[in-house]
């Protein structure tokens, strides 16, 4: 299992201190979340925080566009070196063509779903994609309560993934903690996005060891 603590919850005012941090403590990947006010009612940071962060750490950064227009974002990310890129279904109307964008830079791509939107929406493209986004909150605030009806759905998205001999990852995000961990393994996650329950933890080393099941 593969940990990716979500920057949305650190101390902004100690950022490369809390970026530090977990990357000493096993975090696996970065969780970026960018936020425009209009896909999601918030507004968090956007490429000039990330280029930031991208001189402090060299863990592989994950980066959740939670906006329309994901592909004006692009380039810049490209230029920052980020590794990972998912954008919403529901924000998209050509997915095929921006998951093309994405993999032409040599850029992981990722399609996130709310956990309203049915994972048929992504049927199609999910031999195209190297991950998928399942929400386990509404976007756009961290801190959220994990919402129990996904958990069927990555259960599902997992078994069409083995009954198609694909090897599209699935990366869970939102109220993950120690506590749905394992039933988020069980039914098929490979990545936990966290959160609260590991910035808003004193020793960040336990709460990345507790979600790794
Ligand atoms: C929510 C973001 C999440 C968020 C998760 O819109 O996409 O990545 O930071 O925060 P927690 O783990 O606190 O629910
Ligand atoms: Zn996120």
């Amino acid at each position: 299992m593969e940990i990716a603590p979500s920057v949305l919850a650190a101390n902004f005012v100690r950022l490369e201190d809390e970026i530090r941090d977990v990357e000493q403590n096993g975090a696996d990947l970065l969780h970026l979340d960018v936020m425009d006010g209009h896909f999601v009612p918030n507004i968090s940071f956007g490429p000039p925080v990330i280029k930031s962060i991208r001189t402090v750490t060299n863990l592989p950064l994950d980066v959740h566009l939670m906006t329309y227009n994901p592909q004006d974002y692009l380039d810049v990310l490209e230029s920052i070196s980020v590794q990972y890129i998912s954008f919403h279904v529901e924000a998209v109307p050509h997915l095929d063509r921006m998951i093309q964008n994405i993999k032409g830079r040599n850029i992981k791509a990722g399609i996130a779903l709310n956990p309203g939107t049915p994972i048929g929406a992504i049927e199609e493209v999910l031999p195209l994609l190297d991950y998928v986004l399942i929400m386990s909150v509404n976007p756009g605030f961290g801190g959220q309560k994990f919402i129990t009806y996904t958990l069927d759905k990555v259960r599902r998205l997992k078994d069409f993934i083995i009954n198609k001999e694909l090897s599209t990852l699935i990366e869970i995000d939102g109220g993950v903690n120690k506590d749905n961990a394992r039933l988020l393994k069980n039914a098929g996650a490979d990545i936990l996005v966290a959160g609260s329950s590991v910035f808003n933890q004193p020793d960040r080393k336990d709460a990345i060891e507790s979600l790794k099941v």
